[in-house]
């Protein structure tokens, strides 16, 4: 695993950890956004409880810190099955898997985290798994070595990446339900920052709560985590109230810009600027350039840059946009220029 930052990662901080649970919606009703993703799962979980069936395999993915494992937890919940939860790179050989689905409750719903990390030894036992719900288990090894079927309970797996294009067509292929999470607007946002201090028991003004929303990058985790840092602001420098002026300050204090962007995400824009002229610029040069991780670049923070506008992922490379020179205060290349005349 690479070192991800706190304000984007999901954290080993067991406060951070109780936090997220605390305030991961548990139903459907209570999942805010995504409403295509959530009509279309409403209406599959309830034809499937009719039929007294599993819900087909689902395979959610997308960036860091948008509700997938907060959906994981809310499928179970709804089907009243049981969950249980792993990893991709936890599951090291084929009898680590084995031995989790020989012991699933029938209907029970079994989480795979990184489901891009699985080794190929262990993706292979999951086909049929996934297809014929049965095992193909090798015994002994050489010319004595035999292959033993064991039928194995129905289940649903719900499987989660932040990385869809490493996920093999023959994986893919086995999931019934197949969804990407989307950035949340702005206005999703504002709900969900109001039901976390309600939850909280922080008091937040419409605008206050609307300004944290609109600098989260278009993600809940965030979304969550500012909330909490511009209440510490609130209380030590205010009535502990977060009003528009209130969450204005406190995010300047801790440089998130209008945009939301971070020290990575201008350094990214800078680098790209600065040094390569505006690209186009491979990854790696540039992760090298700013002392981050590749994956943690890809992850975390290049999806939200292009989504909005600033970056361009191009064959040759990365390239900043016109949006992203003036967004640091350069004149574009080809721009006339603000300080030009032209004759
Ligand atoms: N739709 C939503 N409505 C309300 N809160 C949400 C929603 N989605 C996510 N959250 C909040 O954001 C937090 C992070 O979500 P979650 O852990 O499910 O993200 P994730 O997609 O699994 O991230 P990662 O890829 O890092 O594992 C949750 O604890 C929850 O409080
Ligand atoms: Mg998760």
């Amino acid at each position: 695993m690479t070192e991800t930052p706190r304000l984007l990662s999901g954290s080993g901080d067991p406060d951070e950890l109780s936090l997220e649970t605390t305030l991961r919606p548990q139903r459907l009703d209570d999942y805010v956004g995504q409403a295509s993703l959530v009509d279309n799962l409403r209406v599959f979980i309830q034809a499937a409880k009719g039929r007294r069936e599993c819900l087909d395999h689902v395979l959610l993915f997308g960036p860091p810190g948008l509700g997938k494992t907060t959906l994981a937890h809310i499928i179970a919940n709804e089907m009243d099955a049981p969950l249980r939860s792993t990893s991709g790179p936890v599951l090291e050989r084929a009898g680590d898997l084995a031995a989790i689905l020989t012991n699933l409750e029938p209907g029970e719903v079994l989480f795979i985290d990184e489901i891009h990390r699985l080794s190929a030894a262990v993706e292979e036992i999951l086909y049929p798994a996934l297809e014929d719900f049965q095992l193909d288990l090798v015994l002994g090894q050489g010319p004595a070595a035999r292959t033993v079927k064991l039928e194995l309970p129905r289940f649903t797996l719900v499987a989660a990446t932040t990385r869809a294009g490493l996920i093999t067509a023959p994986l893919r292929a086995r999931f019934g339900i197949v969804h990407r999470l989307d950035f949340y607007s702005a206005e999703d946002l504002t709900r969900i920052v109001s039901r976390s201090a309600h939850l909280l028991g922080i008091e937040t003004e419409p605008e206050g709560a609307l300004e944290i929303a609109r600098r989260s990058r278009g993600t809940p985790r965030i979304a969550n985590r500012l909330l909490r840092r511009v209440r510490d602001f609130a209380e030590v420098h205010g009535e502990g109230v977060i009003d528009h002026a209130m969450a204005q300050r406190g995010l300047a204090l801790l440089e998130v810009d209008e945009f939301g962007f971070g020290e990575v995400d201008r350094k990214i824009l800078a680098t790209l600027i600065e040094h390569y002229a505006g690209g186009p610029a491979g990854l790696a040069a540039i992760a090298a350039a700013i002392g981050e991780d590749r994956g943690t670049l890809e992850d975390l923070y290049e999806p939200y840059l292009i989504q909005e506008g600033f970056l361009q992922r191009t064959p040759r490379g990365r390239v900043a946009t016109a949006r992203a020179y003036r967004h640091l205060g350069f004149d574009p290349p080809g721009d006339p220029g603000r300080n030009r005349t032209l004759f």
